[in-house]
């Protein structure tokens, strides 16, 4: 897995627009979907939130809903919190550096956006899953997206394609090509459907997709 830290951390906003084809688009759906999906005062919580683009776009379009930003990258918290403090958002969001177990609180809804391919399905994924259940409500829902096994033959080189469109360079392609092969866990659907249903949720409804990376709704069971 990239270490999203240091210079990672610091470049990681413009160099994921050239990664993730349509990850601008992924984040607006998401965002449209829990604007009608989540009442008004809704506690969110987002697993991975990185440099803090889920929490900040929601928070400026939904002035009572309140967050708690979860990731184990203190250097991509720390973006976020400073994003947080310049945009005035900080008082209805708490950041939090490390797993999810040691987190208190019951939320209405989470997100999740390209982090679960990057933990391995040996449990991990499950359990990740699992801890995100156990502090959701029973009505609630989860936006989660991945990379994942692609579809055809073809559709991990037409991504490639795409990043290179995007401004990634050769040299790039090829380490992401490597990435993909070691650092990325990438699920079926199938496989997909049965971790949700072993941990506690339903079935999963799909809002993007763009080659092999794909965003789905999911209710609590
Ligand atoms: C590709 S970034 C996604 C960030 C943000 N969600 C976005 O869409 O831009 C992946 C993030 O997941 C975090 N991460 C990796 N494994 C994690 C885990 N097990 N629990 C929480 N965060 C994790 C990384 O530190 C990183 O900030």
């Amino acid at each position: 897995m990239p270490t999203f830290t240091g210079d990672e951390a610091i470049h990681y906003d413009s160099r994921i627009q050239r990664l993730v084809p349509g990850y601008e688009l992924l984040h607006q759906l998401t965002r449209a979907q829990c604007q009608v999906q989540l009442k008004a005062d809704a506690k969110v919580l987002v697993v991975g939130a990185g440099t803090g683009k889920e929490v900040l776009e929601l928070a400026k379009e939904n002035p009572q809903m309140q967050f708690v930003a979860q990731d184990i990258s203190r250097d991509m918290l720390d973006i976020a919190q400073q994003r947080f403090n310049e945009a005035g958002v900080h008082s209805r969001v708490k950041c939090h550096l490390g797993s999810l177990e040691g987190l208190e609180g019951a939320f209405d809804g989470a997100i999740c956006l390209l982090v679960m391919h990057f933990i391995a399905d040996d449990g991990g994924k499950a359990q990740l899953l699992k801890h995100i259940r156990a502090h959701l409500h029973n009505n609630a829902w989860l936006w989660i997206a991945d990379l994942m096994k692609p579809e055809t033959q073809f559709e991990r080189d037409a991504q490639f394609v795409v990043c290179q469109q995007l401004g990634l360079t050769d040299i790039g392609v090829e380490r992401t090509r490597q990435s993909f092969a070691t650092s990325f866990f990438a699920l079926d659907r199938m496989r997909f459907a049965q971790l949700l249903d072993d941990s506690g949720f339903s079935v999963a409804h799909c809002y993007f997709k763009a080659l092999s990376f794909a965003g789905y709704a999911i209710s609590c069971e």
